[in-house]
């Protein structure tokens, strides 16, 4: 396992891109890039744990990923069942709290169950948490916390005068977990596709050409090498971040 200096980012957050063309490269249909992408996952929880990261969130499956042709969402749905069955024992065993973000309540039943199964066998662990992003997409995250705040506030259990970022993320999928701290995309793609777009507000972005069925943890130590050396600023100066007592 390749040494890792600087800060290690509490929460990291990955796009994980390039299963296609890593297949295709290969002369292989689309599905064995996936099936390879899972040993990935397997792998990155392992990697990640190592280093001593407390929150691993991974994008699986996007809202916009029902496009897809039927065969690749069947398969796509027939191997997270098969992750979920295979890891369930290893997810105890190793003490990962498994949660979901997302619209899960519309995955067809079987994945359903498998998912349940695991977050409930799984909830009373406190040192690491995997969080898969099933069905999920920034824009109906929001807009399902945009009810449910509007909701609350018609109730009268939030106050129109005591509106804030804070009250509203406590609607958001992610209430409970803090915001990612590093956000990696594999395959060489620039953008965010609507994954964490209010959570990642003040995450850093790496990006890398590496398909996501090659990514290794090398290439993770890279990449949280590379979060070390940033400067996180939230807005504000360098010289007050590095001089606490510089005149602001
Ligand atoms: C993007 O590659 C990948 C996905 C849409 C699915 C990711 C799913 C897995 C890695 C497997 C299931 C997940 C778990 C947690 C068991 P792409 O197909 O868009 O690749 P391309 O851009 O090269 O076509």
């Amino acid at each position: 396992m390749p040494t890792t200096p600087g800060p290690i980012p509490h929460h990291v957050a990955i796009i994980m891109d390039g299963n296609g063309r890593w297949a295709k490269q290969r002369g292989l249909p689309r599905i064995e890039g996936h099936r390879r992408g899972v040993e990935t996952v397997r792998n990155m929880i392992d990697a990640t744990k190592a280093m001593g990261v407390r929150y691993l969130t991974l994008y699986a499956f996007s809202v916009e990923n029902w496009k897809r042709p039927p065969a690749e969402v069947g398969a796509l749905m027939g191997l997270l069942e098969y992750f979920l069955k295979r890891e369930i024992a290893a997810l105890v065993r190793d003490k990962i709290r498994l949660r979901t973000i997302g619209r899960t309540h519309e995955l067809p039943e079987a994945v359903r169950r498998q998912l349940d199964a695991a977050v409930a066998a799984t909830a009373h662990f406190t040192d690491y948490t995997l969080v898969l992003a099933l069905n999920y997409g920034s824009r109906t995250e929001v807009v399902d916390a945009a009810r449910a705040y509007a909701a609350a506030l018609a109730a009268g259990t939030i106050q129109a005068d005591d509106t804030s970022w804070e009250s509203f993320a406590r609607h958001l999928n992610t209430a409970d977990l803090p915001d990612p701290d590093l956000v990696i995309r594999t395959s060489g793609e620039y953008r965010v596709s609507n994954f964490l777009l209010l959570q990642a507000a003040y995450a850093e972005f790496v990006f890398t050409p590496v398909l996501w069925p090659d990514f290794r943890p090398a290439e993770l130590a890279a990449a949280v090498e590379a979060y070390g050396k940033r400067e996180r600023r939230f807005g504000q100066t360098s010289e007050q971040l590095n001089k606490p007592d510089a005149p602001r």
